[in-house]
């Protein structure tokens, strides 16, 4: 049996590949390299360039690996472009993963987990955010996150698939052997450590937030702990156990100020900074209850502070 990774030359799905590896599985990849990388992949690891949409390369993939799971990382994963460009979201996380998830059903592969976000809730009424929050996004990829709980939800019901919709927080950090390498990068702790390293001003948008330093709090968590709660919930549908939604935070935040300053402090250097006004859809404050994943999956995080999440992706920006 074989674990399908989509998205596996990608920053998560590579760091996955590795734990799997480690940990026995058979693992093959699915990815277009639209946006990621193969070398963040092993040179044994099977990878299948080809979009997640194509129908007859997953179902060639699964006979002939005997796939019994599949971890759906491939997507496209930023905000602000899905703003400017809300068809190609529809159509690549949502027309294709309809197709990926289907040709899965078909074969009989029934233990999907899937990489959804906690842009699912959109502004939130209540924080920490709990699963049964209310789902209400403000951006077209929170919305495709969204629409894609729901097609599993209801696959769910009409078949013997059964997934877990993992609503990660900010993935951050890096490990041994991957790091983040988004172009163009959107995300905080990369940019801070971009800013350090080039001496360049970074942006920090909204300083206005009803928040106690006025910038926007969210919850990081490091990358290899998101990765491990991938394999626990494999265990689970191996297990049997029902379609369900987790979040993944450690279940506290730190302001964008905050970040800069332990950045600056990790990498001994100032940061410049550029106050910009806040971004259309941004929240002021995501916070994860971690308590689920912690009780239905068995998961905690071991790297919790953000000093070692930074430093972690500190280190490979000081490589040669
Ligand atoms: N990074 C985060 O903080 C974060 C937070 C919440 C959710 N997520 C979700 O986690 C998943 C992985 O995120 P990441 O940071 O590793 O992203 P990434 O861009 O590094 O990796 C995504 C990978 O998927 C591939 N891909 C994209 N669309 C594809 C398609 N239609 N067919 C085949 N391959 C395709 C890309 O080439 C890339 O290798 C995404 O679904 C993202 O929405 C990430």
């Amino acid at each position: 049996m074989s674990v399908l990774v989509t998205g596996g030359a990608g920053f998560i799905g590579s760091v996955v590949v590795d734990q799997l590896r480690v940990r026995g599985e058979r693992v093959v990849v699915l990815d277009d390299l639209s946006r990621g990388h193969r070398d963040q992949l092993d040179a044994d690891v099977p990878l299948y360039q080809a979009p997640v949409g194509d129908a007859a390369t997953v179902r060639r993939i699964i006979d002939e690996h005997s796939v019994d799971t599949c971890i759906h990382f491939a997507g496209l994963i930023a905000v602000g472009e899905s703003v400017k460009n809300p068809g190609l979201y529809w159509r690549r996380n949502v027309g294709e993963s309809i197709i990926l998830f289907e040709t899965l059903a078909d074969a009989d592969v029934e233990n999907v987990v899937f990489s959804s976000s906690a842009a699912v809730y959109g502004d939130p009424i209540e924080l920490p955010i709990r699963e049964d929050h209310p789902r209400k996004p403000t951006s077209p990829y929170g919305n495709t996150k969204m629409v894609m709980e729901l097609v599993l939800e209801d696959l769910s019901a009409a078949s013997p698939l059964r997934a877990v919709s993992l609503r990660y927080f900010n993935a951050a950090g890096a490990t041994d052997r991957r790091r983040e390498r988004h172009d163009p990068e959107t995300h905080l702790i990369p940019l801070a450590l971009r800013a350090a390293a080039n001496g360049t001003p970074m942006k920090i948008f909204g300083t206005d937030y009803p928040t106690p330093d006025g910038t926007a709090i969210r919850d990081y968590i490091h990358v290899s702990d998101l990765g491990a709660a991938h394999l626990l919930a494999i265990e689970y549908l191996r297990c049997g156990e029902p379609t369900t939604a987790v979040n993944l935070g450690v279940g506290h935040g730190a302001s964008v100020r905050e970040v800069i300053a332990t950045a600056e402090s990790v990498t001994g250097i100032q940061i410049n900074v550029e106050e910009m006004p806040r971004r259309a859809g941004d929240p002021a404050e995501l916070v994860a209850a971690a308590d689920t994943a912690r009780m239905v999956l068995g998961w905690t995080p071991e790297i919790t502070a953000l000093a070692d999440i930074i430093a972690s992706a500190w280190h490979w920006e000081q490589r040669p």
